[in-house]
């Protein structure tokens, strides 16, 4: 009866049963359909060197480890690996590095792992250059003799620009450095960088993961088998782990990560319209638009196009009005939820970001990031529309 559960799914099982069912068998002790939150530190062993493959919870726990089966399968990677943030996450890859490496890092990368590069890893004679990676000519002239690591992350936050994935593969394979990719964006739902050639994903899985916005979380996927064997030794010497209650939260979410990217994206598309029409918002950042300059690139590679979108106002008063006057939408950082986000990139996500290098990126004073959650989007638009009426 047991064997039975256990091969509940075929090798072919497609991508909405693998979110629900991956990784995930019913409990041995009591059959429970939902697996257990394992709220332990220890585990009892019957006798020396006897035990059940549990021996400490740092190094194993039966809900993380579910969670991880589950990513890795959504990914369509070999294993995961569950940190206790998207940056612990992305600290994690950091360590494949060694002294003296440099990294081919995308330019408006989340201000956060720019943070990390720029003020923690440059302290271990780690160097990086950031690129404009939708530019497959300045990341070929950004590699060096050093390079051990192309990191890539499309779309990018918050101006949403692509980079081309098999492309940026190839070259990454041609210079022997691991090519890794942040698919917080877009979600495995609507990217599989793997099948493009990605050695390695990272998410938080704080934002579409999870997507309820109450947990924080990280997550690698990997497919090469001394990758595999490398952040499963890093997970445990470090210790970042995502504990249970929040492996346990995310593996929930991705049962219905694919009818929740249905509707963000629908909504994501739907405002990106209805603010590109209207007379006081200047340029819309969506990939989904045919004004964007990569959206045959975003078609080909993207199946849909994300709740993630950007407008560009003008000035940070109008900025600042439009962000006092809604109430549906809330103010507030992250993204990737089902309630509606709005934030401020220049003054909250990127405010890590040095000014002249946010405006290079059109980070601008006036631009406003939406994350476009699950409401009904007549309920969104008219509180953008009575938003904006003050501007
Ligand atoms: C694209 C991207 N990567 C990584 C992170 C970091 O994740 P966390 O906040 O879970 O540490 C974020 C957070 O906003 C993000 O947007």
């Amino acid at each position: 009866m047991y064997r039975k559960w256990i091969v509940k799914l075929t090798t072919h099982a497609r991508f909405s049963t693998l979110c629900l069912h991956a990784g995930q068998e019913p409990d041995p002790s009591t059959g429970a359909i939902i697996t257990p939150i394992y709220q332990t530190s220890t585990y009892v062993q019957e006798e020396l060197g006897k035990h059940k493959g549990y021996e400490y919870a740092r190094t194993q726990n039966p809900t993380r480890g579910a969670l991880e089966r589950n990513l890795a399968a959504i990914e369509g990677g070999k294993a995961g690996f569950a940190f206790a943030s998207g940056m612990a996450a992305i600290g994690a890859v950091a360590t494949m590095l060694r002294s003296g490496d440099h990294v081919v890092v995308s330019d408006n990368t989340y201000g956060g792992t720019f943070r990390l590069f720029d003020k923690v890893l440059t302290r271990y004679q780690l160097s990086f250059s950031y690129v404009d990676t939708s530019r497959l000519d300045e990341v070929e002239r950004a590699f060096t003799k050093s390079t051990r690591m192309l990191f890539v992350e499309t779309p990018t936050n918050p101006v949403m620009q692509i980079t081309d994935l098999r492309a940026a593969a190839g070259l990454a394979q041609r210079h022997d450095a691991p090519f890794v990719v942040d698919n917080t964006f877009a979600s495995p739902c609507i990217q599989r960088p793997i099948e493009f050639g990605a050695d390695l994903v990272v998410h938080s899985t704080t934002k579409y993961l999870n997507g309820h916005s109450d947990s924080v979380g990280g997550c690698v996927i990997a497919v090469r088998d001394d990758d595999i064997e490398w952040l499963g030794f890093v997970q445990n010497a470090e210790g970042a782990i995502l504990g249970p209650f929040d492996s346990w939260l995310v593996l929930r979410g991705t049962k219905t990560l694919p009818i929740r990217m249905v509707r963000h994206s629908e909504n994501g598309l739907a405002l990106a319209q209805f603010l590109q029409q209207h007379p006081k918002v200047r340029h819309v950042y969506y990939p989904g638009l045919p004004t964007h300059p990569q959206h045959a690139l975003a078609a080909r590679q993207m199946r849909g196009f994300g709740g993630m979108l950007a407008f560009e106002l003008g000035s940070l008063d109008a900025a600042r009005q439009v962000l006092k006057s809604v109430r549906l939408l809330a103010l507030a950082e992250s993204l990737g939820g089902v309630e509606s986000l709005i934030s401020h990139p220049a003054t909250m996500t990127h405010a890590s970001v040095p000014a002249d290098h946010r405006n290079a990126l059109g980070i601008t004073d006036g631009l406003v990031r939406i994350s476009a959650g699950i409401e009904d989007i007549e309920d969104l638009k008219d509180d953008l529309t009575q938003a904006l009426d003050r501007v």
